[in-house]
């Protein structure tokens, strides 16, 4: 089953993640780069709470990070399915958007059908797993298109592995951000019990993240200001100057 969930995070939070700019870092596999960066673990806890408790079912992370694609990045098709990571299986993939909407054109995530398989993959050894993606993940002829869910900004989209999937288009003029998370799944009796600690935590920490932020800009609105006074002072013929 795919799910949706608009507006998956407080804004605050959004607003915490968004404030992080470190670079993301490129890591090369066979054939093909990724651009990553690894999220707090304040954050993968909360992730692990908020899934477990809208499919109340425990959830345990297999493999967590910020992704990005931008023009010249990433910009294969690479039509795929998530049922090998790390050496794991895990039973689903979610992708959390994090950049703003592309507005012009159709983005998002894509579910595919391979003309001979289907649209989930049924399972095999690590070489057809990896001949599949070696051999047919760029070749857009071997496969017909089914769904694409739109990027929407603070959207988490929720699908099975055995799904074939790629980000739509392949490529991305603007920047494109998500964080992904694979991970298994394992029921629980009863409704699970949200740790409201773990939700705590990651909103203290992102308060801070956007005070802190916010104490930078003042100064920097101070240190503008200041020029501006000098500048008017010292007569130059600026157009504010001149207003
Ligand atoms: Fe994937």
């Amino acid at each position: 089953m795919i799910y949706i969930k608009d507006d998956f995070l407080e804004q605050r939070l959004l607003d915490a993640i968004l404030l992080d700019k470190r670079e993301y870092q490129e890591v090369k596999t066979p054939g093909k780069s990724f651009w990553v960066k690894e999220p707090s673990s304040l954050l993968v806890d909360y992730m692990v709470n908020k899934i477990s408790y809208i499919e109340n079912r425990h959830i345990e992370n297999i493999l967590c990070f910020f992704r990005q694609a931008k023009e010249g990045q990433d910009d294969d098709w690479r039509i795929h399915n998530d049922t090998i990571i790390q050496g794991q299986q895990p039973e689903k993939a979610l992708v959390l958007y994090i950049s703003k909407e592309i507005k012009d054109k159709l983005n998002g995530t894509a579910f595919w059908s391979h003309k001979d398989i289907g649209d989930m993959y049924p399972g095999g050894s690590v070489d057809d797993f990896n001949n599949l993606l070696t051999e047919d993940a760029n070749d857009v002829s071997k496969w017909d298109l089914k769904s694409v869910i739109g990027h929407k900004q603070n959207r988490l989209i929720s699908y099975p592995c055995n799904y074939f999937h790629s980000k739509y288009p392949n490529e991305f003029k603007e920047n494109r951000e998500v964080l992904v998370m694979f991970y298994k799944t394992k029921k629980i009796n009863g409704p699970y019990d949200i740790k409201q600690k773990t939700f705590k935590n990651f909103k203290s920490a992102a308060g801070k993240i956007i005070g802190n932020a916010r104490i930078k800009n003042n100064t920097y609105e101070r240190i503008k200001a200041n020029r501006n006074e000098k500048q008017t002072g010292c007569g130059c013929e600026s157009d504010s100057a001149s207003t």
